[in-house]
C-alpha cells in the first residue's frame, strides 16, 4: 500500500509511525512532513492548501489513501478535490469541515440539536459586538468566527479587555476581513477534556480520551498555544462519565449530522468542559487534535489504517478498537518566546543518546540540513512515553528531555501533576 500523510507537525508524524508500525510494508509520502518524518517517508515539498496539486501527486505517486492532519486544508476543501477525481481521502469535505471553520455554524448546529453547549450572541460588526457587550456580566468570552491558529478566543474578564479584542478583530483585522462574525458566549467553569471519535456518520467509534495543556507556563499561567502537554486518560475519567458524554454530545451530534445531511467521514474532536451540569462542548475540531494524537495512537492497538478506510467507506459499523491500558503522556519541547516571536535554525543535539530510553521523539518544527536537525518552528519536538503509572511516564520523558538540548529549549515541567 502506498499512504500520503498531510501536514508538517507532530501529529502527522505520530499519524506516520503509527501507519508504519503496523504495517511496515507500506510506503508512506509527507506532504511536507518535517525533520523527523525523512526516517519513515518520502516527503514532498507542497504547501498544503494546494488541493489539484497535492491530488496530482497523489495520482503520480499511486497513492491508495491520503490522511489529512490539519484543519485548514479540510476548510478549503482538499476532500472534495479528491473524491471528484475518485482518491481515497480520510478527512471530511468542506460541508462538515465548517463545524470547525465558522464557529458560528457550529454553535447553530448544537443549538438546533440540542447539544450542551454556552449560551451565546453572534455580532458582524464592532458596534455589534459593543452593544452584546454593554448588557453581558464578566467573565465572559468572545471567539471569532473563522480559522485563527488557536488565537481567535478571548476570556475577557472585565469590558476594556473585551473592547481591546473587538478593535483588533475589527479595526487592526488580525484575523483579516473575510470573515466579519464574533461570538459573544457564557464564560464556563469546570476542567477541560479532549474527546475524540472516528465517524462515518452512520456510526461512530470513540478513542481513549485526552487532557490537554493550553498555556504555555507551569501552573496554566502565560498566553496559550497550540498545546504544551497531555496526557490519557485524564484523571477524572471513568465509564459514567463517557456514558454520559455519548448520550448527551457524541449522539445528537451524529444524529444532527444525519438529520442536517452533513456527509461527515473522518475524526471529530469534541473540547469538552466538564462543569456541574454535564459535559458541555467548546467547541469542534474536523481533525485529529496536535499534542492528543501524540498520547492516543500510542495506546492505539487495532490497525489505524483498517478503521480510516471503513470511515472513507461508510463501513465502521463492522469495526472495533483495542486500546492498551498504558498511561500515556507528552511533553512539548518549544523555542523560546513560543507563542510570541522565536528564533529557528537551532541545532538539536543529544537525539541520538536517548535511542535507548523507552520514550517517541515525535518532530513538529524541525527541518533536517546536512545531516543535521534544526529547529524550524514553535513547537518544536514532543516527547512521548507510556508506562503502567503516570509516574513511570513522567519519569521516561523528563530523562529524555533533559538530554535533547537545543538553544531556547522551554518545556512545561508540570504535565501530568494535575
Ligand atoms: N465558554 C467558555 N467558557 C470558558 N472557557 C472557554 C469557553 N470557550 C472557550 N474557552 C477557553 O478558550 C479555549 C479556546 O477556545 P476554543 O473554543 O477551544 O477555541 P480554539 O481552540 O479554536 O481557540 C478553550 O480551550 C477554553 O480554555
Ligand atoms: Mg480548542
Amino acid at each position: 500500500m502506498r499512504i500520503m500523510v498531510i501536514g508538517s507537525g507532530g501529529r502527522e508524524h505520530t499519524l506516520l509511525w503509527k501507519i508504519k508500525n503496523d504495517n511496515s510494508e507500506t510506503k508512506l509520502f509527507a506532504v511536507p512532513g518535517n525533520g523527523g518524518t525523512h526516517d519513515i517517508a518520502e516527503c514532498i515539498p507542497a504547501k498544503t492548501v494546494q488541493p489539484e496539486y497535492i491530488a496530482d501527486m497523489a495520482i503520480k505517486n499511486n497513492i491508495s489513501l491520503t490522511v489529512v492532519g490539519p484543519e485548514v486544508p479540510l476548510a478549503e476543501g482538499i476532500s472534495d478535490v479528491f473524491q471528484q477525481k475518485e482518491l481515497k481521502i480520510f478527512g471530511p469535505i468542506r460541508k462538515a469541515a465548517k463545524l470547525e471553520a465558522s464557529k458560528s455554524f457550529a454553535k447553530e448546529f448544537m443549538k438546533q440539536n440540542k447539544i450542551p453547549t454556552a449560551n451565546f450572541e453572534i455580532a458582524d460588526s464592532y458596534d455589534g459586538g459593543i452593544q452584546i457587550l454593554e448588557r453581558r456580566v464578566f467573565p465572559c468570552v468572545i471567539k471569532y468566527d473563522g480559522l485563527a491558529a488557536g488565537k481567535g478566543v478571548l476570556v475577557a474578564n472585565d469590558f476594556d479587555e473585551a473592547i481591546d479584542f473587538l478593535e483588533k478583530i475589527y479595526r487592526d483585522k488580525i484575523f483579516g476581513d473575510k470573515n466579519n462574525k464574533i461570538i459573544i458566549e457564557d464564560c464556563l467553569e469546570g476542567r477541560e477534556m479532549s474527546y475524540l471519535i472516528f465517524t462515518d456518520t452512520v456510526d461512530f467509534i470513540p478513542m481513549v480520551p485526552a487532557k490537554d495543556y493550553k498555556r504555555v507556563f507551569d501552573n496554566d499561567e502565560g498566553p496559550n498555544t497550540g498545546g504544551m502537554g497531555c496526557y490519557s486518560p485524564p484523571s477524572l475519567f471513568n465509564q459514567e462519565l463517557e456514558e454520559l458524554i455519548q448520550k448527551n454530545v457524541v449522539v445528537p451530534t451524529i444524529k444532527g449530522l444525519q438529520k442536517e445531511n452533513i456527509d461527515y467521514r473522518g475524526v471529530l474532536y469534541f473540547g469538552l468542559m466538564l462543569t456541574q451540569k454535564g459535559p458541555y462542548v467548546l467547541e469542534y475540531n474536523v481533525r485529529f487534535g496536535d499534542p492528543e494524537t501524540q498520547v492516543i495512537l500510542p495506546r492505539m492497538e487495532s490497525n489505524l489504517v483498517e478503521i480510516m478506510e471503513a470511515v472513507t467507506e461508510q463501513s465502521l459499523k463492522q469495526c472495533s478498537i483495542r486500546w492498551s491500558n498504558k498511561k500515556s503522556l507528552c511533553v512539548i519541547l518549544a523555542s523560546a518566546g513560543y507563542p510570541g516571536k522565536y528564533e529557528v535554525g537551532k541545532e538539536i543535539k543529544g537525539l541520538e543518546k536517548i535511542k535507548d530510553l523507552d520514550v517517541i521523539i515525535f518532530h513538529a518544527g524541525t527541518t533536517r540540513e546536512n545531516g543535521k536537525t534544526l529547529t524550524a518552528g514553535g513547537r518544536v519536538l514532543a516527547v512521548t512515553a507510556t508506562a503502567n503509572t503516570f509516574t513511570e511516564a513522567r519519569d521516561k520523558v523528563y530523562k529524555a528531555i533533559d538530554i535533547i538540548d537545543f538553544e531556547g529549549k522551554h518545556y512545561r515541567k508540570d504535565i501530568g501533576l494535575e
